[in-house]
């Protein structure tokens, strides 16, 4: 889907789209088509019945008094305050309104009339950037069918006073990098695993190369001299060898850059410990994590954040074979920590031992977060409504937090702490890569990452519940989400972008 801005007046053809207040007050944009039609939209806001709530839409065909095809009534205000997000989510709303309705192109108002507090520009972006990330569907495998062709908003028209179109213009662009990184790794994450395997993704790393981005690959005989044996016993059982990838966007010259580490098990079968058969298929989305940190690189290449940024990924395989490591097998670390691997399945924590060893002590960041798909026990403790947050940092972990809730994508705090520390002690090395059976499986993955963080700032986002949704939500249809990259760019923006130089 497209967005374009434009100060030409609304089309007399087609799908127009005019917002309207909660309170019935009318835009600018709805009072003159309502006084050309007289008084049609006042008619049919009080016809709608009852109060009207933010982020209805309210479809009139073939307008009496009106040129164009279609008329959608889009409600707009919350009575405690309209939000940015909220706005997003009434576009996400309109796109799917749209989508139901087969319109391929719709020209959407100003706001110009209505109290949202935020400009008509800021407005009809928030709402544009709804819209795109609700329309974006995984279709690349699907041919289309004469018989029911797939309904698809194509584009969407901004009209705007010319002065606003302006602005709008210009923060298209800065939307549309973070658009671009939540799109790109949908599409990671959606890719089967057939096709996009750890030397495929590590391939796809390049492209960030065009944003300016520096791309490094190691293979599976730097990781072997780099000593990373955690990730490699992982890696071990698949016939495809393991990368990790090291991404670089330096946006501003800053004492230490901040670090993004991401869990790329491109399939999880669970390995020797093998997973069962059901619903095997979506360990396809394991490597969602590592898809997030792909997404946010390029949208803060792409937007040219004011940052310095590295994203390091562990890009593996976890299958069972001949190969493969067993349960009671001892690795170690590249951290030099022993580590027995008593279930295969538990993979992802040991891949990102040795990522995150890696990543500070190679670059002794000012922060680092680690985002994984990583425990089924974290979607039993908060749904698909939440990811897990674990932090050694407060401050940290309030900035994570305070993104979340800006962005929709939101966290909840969970603890860690020398008693959990207990549940992976090992009788035979120094931890073991499970907790206590079922017990505060979520933090008992999250403590056994932090054993690798060299005492840095680091928090971990454990997204196994929100990298995908089985149900259309506000801002994605029913897929891959691509949780994270609006979360991190988020926080870049807010709390660690350097000042604008003053020209
Ligand atoms: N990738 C899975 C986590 C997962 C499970 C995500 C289900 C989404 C849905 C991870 O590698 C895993 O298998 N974790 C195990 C850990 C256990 C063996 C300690 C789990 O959660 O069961
Ligand atoms: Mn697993
Ligand atoms: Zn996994």
């Amino acid at each position: 889907m497209r967005i374009t801005v434009t100060s030409e007046p609304l089309p007399e053809t087609g799908t127009v789209v005019v917002p309207v207040g909660r309170d019935g007050a009318l835009s600018v944009a709805a009072r003159t088509l309502d006084e050309s039609a007289r008084g049609l939209l006042r008619r049919a806001l009080a016809a709608a019945g009852g109060p009207l709530e933010h982020g209805q839409a309210i479809e009139l065909l073939l307008p009496a008094g009106l040129p164009q095809e279609r008329l959608v009534l889009l409600v707009l205000g919350k009575p405690e305050g309209t939000r940015r997000l909220d706005l997003e989510e009434a576009g996400g709303r309109l796109a799917a309104k749209l989508g139901s309705a087969k319109a391929s192109r719709a020209s959407l108002a100003s706001t110009a009339g209505l109290e949202l507090g935020c400009s008509p520009s800021e407005a009809a972006i928030a709402l544009a950037t709804g819209c795109r990330l609700r329309a974006w569907r995984f279709t690349k495998y699907q041919h289309e069918k004469p018989e029911e062709p797939q309904p698809r908003l194509e584009e969407l028209a901004l009209h705007l006073g010319s002065e606003e179109a302006e602005a709008a213009r210009s923060l298209l662009v800065r939307e549309e990098a973070v658009i671009g990184g939540v799109l790109r790794a949908r599409e990671l994450v959606s890719e089967p695993a057939n096709v996009l395997g750890p030397a495929e993704f590590a391939q796809a790393c390049r492209q960030l190369e065009r944003f300016g981005v520096a791309v490094e690959v190691l293979d599976k005989e730097r990781l072997e001299a780099l000593g990373m044996r955690a990730l490699l016993g992982v890696a071990q059982g698949s016939a495809r060898p393991p990368f990790v990838v090291v991404m670089r966007w330096r946006g501003a010259e800053q004492e230490r850059p901040l670090a993004f580490v991401g869990k790329g098990v491109c399939f999880d079968t669970g390995g020797i410990s093998l997973k069962p058969a059901q619903g095997m298929e979506e360990m396809k989305f394991d490597m969602a994590g590592a898809a997030a940190v792909f997404g946010t690189i390029q949208a803060l290449a792409a937007r040219k954040a004011r940052v310095d940024a590295v994203g390091v990924i562990g890009l593996v395989e976890n299958m069972p074979s001949g190969t493969a490591q067993r349960p009671g097998d001892v690795v170690r670390a590249m951290s030099g920590k022993t580590i027995e691997v008593v279930n295969t399945d538990a993979e992802g924590r040991l891949v990102l031992a040795d990522c995150c060893w890696y990543t500070q002590e190679r670059f002794k960041p000012a922060a680092m977060i680690d985002l994984a798909t990583l425990t089924g026990a974290c979607i039993v403790a908060l749904g698909r409504e939440r990811a897990g947050l674990f932090a050694s940092d407060d401050t940290l972990a309030q900035r994570l937090l305070a993104a979340g809730e800006a962005t929709g994508e939101l966290l909840w705090r969970l603890p860690l702490g020398k008693a959990y520390e207990q549940h992976i002690k090992s009788e035979v090395a120094d931890i073991k890569n499970v907790g206590r059976n079922r017990e505060a499986g979520a933090i008992a993955g999250a403590v056994f990452i932090q054993q690798f963080t060299g005492g840095i700032p680091w928090a971990h986002l454990d997204i196994a519940g929100t990298a995908w949704t089985n149900r259309d939500t506000a801002l994605a249809a029913k897929g891959a989400t691509g949780f994270g990259v609006r979360l991190l760019d988020r926080l870049v923006r807010e709390s660690y972008e350097a000042p604008a130089e003053e020209r």
